[in-house]
């Protein structure tokens, strides 16, 4: 299947490893010129190289997209690199810090959002307008699986700034996917479960990743590849008439039925 991504301009936020990099490294395969950004100058210019050997463009900007200067210079930036912006993927998030409401100061509250929710808002609202002058647009929000079910597994119960700020991305996801379907721009979240990065279990002790394990039926970690082939689907052609969408990725962890 082509996926008709030739010729199509990806942005990645936090692309310098993990889920992000894996989705740049699947779009570039089919074809895409990508950017992506990342706070490490060193690991972003490994990954650079890497994302060449597909043969298509690739631009690196060293960024932090917790702050909003920095994500519209990303946007800019790659605007002015390349010329257009068809695909945004909103990658940059995690945990910010474990504990219930009133454990977490106002700014730990407020640094969580700014990395899980506003990094995302921001990237949207500077890459839609060039989205919408070309009627073309693909943007795909990474939220967790979490984001659908707080807590959702015994050692997430204490996660719950991320669960919150990655909940939120799913109601972002669906106000702007309804706001610009007739831009022909589709707007989707993802929702991976426990998946081997190298900032998340591919870096916990066996121990941990075996307690997770006993959540999910497949009874093994996703691969950051499988994350990245599904970013790359949502942002093809292919992906048409997709939007609004939530799409799990995660070994069957999820229970609920709608
Ligand atoms: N892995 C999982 O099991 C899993 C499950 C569900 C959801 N997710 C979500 O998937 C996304 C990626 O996770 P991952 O496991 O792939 O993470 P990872 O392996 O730690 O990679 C994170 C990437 O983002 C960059 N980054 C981090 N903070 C940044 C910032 N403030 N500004 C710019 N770049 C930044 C990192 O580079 P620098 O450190 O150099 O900036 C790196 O390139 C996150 O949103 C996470 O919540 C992951």
């Amino acid at each position: 299947m082509d996926l008709g991504l030739k010729g199509k301009v990806a942005l990645v936020t936090g692309g310098s490893q993990g889920i992000g990099f894996a989705s740049a490294q699947s779009m570039a395969r089919e074809g895409a010129d990508v950017a992506v950004c990342a706070r490490s100058e060193e690991k972003l210019e490994k990954a650079v190289q890497q994302l060449k050997e597909h043969g298509t463009e690739v631009m690196g900007t060293a960024a932090d997209a917790t702050e909003k200067k920095e994500v519209l210079r990303i946007v800019d930036e790659t605007v002015k690199r390349f010329g257009r912006l068809d695909i945004l993927v909103c990658n940059v998030g995690g945990v910010y810090k474990r504990g219930h409401f009133m454990d977490l100061t106002e700014e730990e509250w407020e640094a969580s959002l700014a990395l899980n929710f506003y990094s995302a808002f921001h990237a949207c609202r500077a890459a839609l307008p060039t989205m919408m002058k070309n009627r073309w647009g693909r943007i795909i929000i990474i939220s967790t699986a979490v984001g659908r079910e707080l807590g959702g597994a015994p050692l997430f119960h204490e996660a719950i700034e991320y669960s919150f700020t990655k909940n939120i991305l799913l109601a972002l996801n669906k106000i702007i996917s309804k706001g610009v379907a007739r831009d022909n721009i589709t707007v989707n979240c993802v929702c991976p479960g426990p998946i081997r990065t190298a900032g998340a279990w591919g870096s916990r002790p066996k121990e941990t990743v075996d307690t997770v394990l006993q959540d999910v039926p497949m009874g093994r970690l996703g691969e950051q590849e499988e994350v990245g082939d599904l970013v790359a689907f949502l942002a093809s052609e292919r992906a048409s008439y997709i939007t609004g969408g939530v799409i799990n990725i995660d070994g069957g962890f999820l229970n609920y039925l709608s």
